[in-house]
């Protein structure tokens, strides 16, 4: 693993942008991965500023709630439509499991189909939960998981109540790509930034065990952590 360590978050999201656009350039028609969340709006902001026009035509979403509309300003569809699709005017086919051709049954397996398809991703960005959760991987996750449904732990369902009008509304289940589907990512780029994340991240290189997803990853062949975190 690589470890970039930066001032702040700002010039963290300006290097995972310049980072993305080498990586995903080294296979400029392979599929990227995206993920959602607020560490991530940073990024794409950066990737506008620098006037990216991505050559892929494909992006898979790491994860997807379930009880929500795809149309629901709150699902992980609209969230990527808005801040990846239309800030960047990329007109390409975003994937998202449990969404569209992926649902039901079957669905998953087609998702897990169409990333082999058309992979591998050239590169995946990646979040971390304050407790520990990869994607929607919570913590007890096994470390060959493929895209699965998940019931969402307490405390994730709190974390992202924020972007909700009230707990009740966040989904008790959702959608997640697997541990050993991120893996097969040509790169991965992991950011971490804030004290409340310290905890995840340092009991993951510490202690890692199945209660730390994160753990699955860290012998990933190009895994690049960009943090402010000292650790
Ligand atoms: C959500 C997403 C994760 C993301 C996490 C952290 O739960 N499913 O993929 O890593 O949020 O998000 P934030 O950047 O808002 O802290």
């Amino acid at each position: 693993m690589k470890i970039e360590k930066v001032q702040n978050k700002h010039l963290g999201s300006e290097l995972a942008a310049e980072l993305f656009i080498e990586k995903s350039n080294r296979f400029p028609k392979n599929p990227v991965g995206l993920a959602t969340g607020e560490t991530m709006r940073g990024v794409y902001e950066e990737l506008a500023k620098r006037n990216f026009k991505p050559e892929f035509e494909d992006a898979f979403a790491l994860d997807e709630y379930q009880g929500i509309s795809k149309e629901s300003p709150n699902s992980y569809w609209s969230e990527l439509d808005q801040n990846f699709s239309q800030l960047l005017s990329w007109g390409g086919k975003l994937h998202v499991p449990g969404r569209d051709d992926y649902q039901g049954e079957h669905g998953l397996g087609d998702f897990e189909n169409a990333i082999s398809e058309k992979g591998p991703i050239s590169v995946q960005l990646l979040g971390l939960g304050t407790n520990g959760h990869v994607a929607f991987n919570e913590p007890g996750s096994e470390f060959d998981s493929l895209t699965r449904v998940i019931e969402l732990h307490s405390e994730t369902r709190l974390a992202n109540s924020r972007f909700f009008s009230s707990i009740d509304e966040v989904p008790k289940s959702a959608v997640t790509q697997g541990l050993a589907t991120i893996a097969k990512a040509e790169s991965l780029l992991l950011l971490v930034f804030g004290d409340a994340k310290k905890e995840a991240l340092v009991s993951a290189l510490e202690n890692p065990s199945e209660n730390t997803p994160l753990a699955s990853l860290l012998d990933h062949k190009d895994l690049t952590l960009i943090t402010d975190l000292e650790i």
